[in-house]
């Protein structure tokens, strides 16, 4: 489709001026890497709220050619000043966490649904040519009743967050049917890669089994690790947020992500440990906790976006497990205390 070759040309993003919320979290600051070298002008805004994913560190190749907003999304006022004059939001923040979601809902719903409307409230009275990537989760699919997971299977999310990101989300489609503003809806599977948050379980599973080979513990796979899950190396789902962001085919339209080799909890660990060449993973007891908001076996159908996107993953779980684990062996000191590098 030459329509997409078109739109991808680096020079659509050279000058553009780029907002990215969450902007220094795991997703986020990959993404602010990659939209530096394509010459935009970028901006981060970040709560750097403790338990949630964000690090000064994440974006130490280009800290001097990013400008950094410490705020809060939940904060209307800064936010209705950050959205003016940009060319596009990448909208990122989120809390992240499905057990704390059930812990404490009230943050989750804030964050995830509240702050989210009053994002595109600013974004209508201030500045309505905004184009907006929203990030989306297949956590409000809940407990797939078949597979692999299309963008019509039915909402039934299982835990807080999935509710209140499924709020957010709809207000983002909302915004596009009602007000005509350019947001596209992103629904990402299992991310990882290099900034990820690896000092415990909040953000992905991977995380904490990665500083787990890397400290020299067992990786611990909840159940008898056969639930299947699809990955997404974190390049991969960068370029898809620059797709949609680039092309006016994606205005208004929900996209899956996802990855065609699906694999069980417990072949991923057993990956891992064969590439790190060393450790050991053990399965233990599923906690009752996570249990009851387990959605068991995962798989995105992500044809949508491959055919009007032109999108599809290129980074195997071999190679991107590879490049994670070599991250953190050179900087977990910057992702967890008492860590020493390689
Ligand atoms: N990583 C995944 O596997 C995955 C899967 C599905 C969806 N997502 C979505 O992608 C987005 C980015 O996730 P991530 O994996 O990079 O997680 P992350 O925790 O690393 O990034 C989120 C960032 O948002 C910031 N943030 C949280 N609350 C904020 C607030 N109130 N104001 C300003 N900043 C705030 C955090 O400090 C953090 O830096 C999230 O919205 C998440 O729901 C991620």
């Amino acid at each position: 489709m030459s329509f997409v070759h078109e739109q991808r040309e680096p020079s659509r993003l050279r000058g553009a001026r780029v907002l990215i919320t969450g902007g220094l979290g795991f997703i986020g600051s990959n993404l602010a890497i990659r939209l530096v070298g394509e010459g935009a002008e970028v901006t981060l805004v970040d709560s750097m709220i403790p338990e949630y994913g964000g690090n000064l560190w994440n974006i130490e190749p280009v800290r001097d050619r990013v400008q950094i907003n410490i705020a809060d999304v939940r904060d209307e006022h800064a936010m209705k000043y950050l959205v003016q004059d940009r060319d596009y939001l990448f909208n990122l923040a989120g809390q992240t966490s499905h057990l704390d979601s059930m812990d404490h809902p009230f943050p989750d719903l804030d964050i995830n649904a509240k702050a989210q409307l009053s994002i595109l409230e600013s974004c209508r009275r201030h500045n309505r040519h905004i184009k907006i990537v929203f990030a989306g989760t297949r956590q409000i699919y809940g407990k797939p009743r078949y597979l692999p997971v299309d963008e019509q299977h039915p909402l039934d999310p299982v835990d807080v967050n999935g509710i209140n990101k499924l709020a957010g989300e709809l207000y983002h489609q909302l915004y596009h049917r009602v007000y005509g503003i350019r947001t596209v809806m992103l629904r990402l599977t299992n991310t990882y890669g290099p900034r990820m948050r690896v000092l415990d379980a909040r953000q992905t599973f991977l995380g904490i089994w990665i500083r787990q080979l890397l400290e020299g513990r067992p990786i611990g796979v909840y159940g008898d690790g056969r639930q299947v899950r699809d990955f997404n190396y974190v390049d991969d789902v960068v370029e898809a947020m620059l797709l949609a962001a680039c092309s006016s085919e994606a205005d208004g339209e929900v996209f899956n992500l996802g990855d065609a080799h699906p694999r069980s909890l417990q072949e991923t660990a057993a990956l891992l440990v064969r590439y790190h060449r060393g450790g050991t993973y053990q399965l233990v007891p599923f906690p009752p906790d996570r249990k009851a908001i387990d959605i068991g076996d995962y798989y995105g159908d992500f044809q949508k976006i491959g055919t009007r996107l032109g999108w599809k993953p290129t980074v195997s779980l071999h190679d991107g497990l590879e490049r994670t684990v070599d991250y953190y062996a050179k900087h977990c000191e910057r992702y967890w205390p008492s860590a020493v590098a390689a």
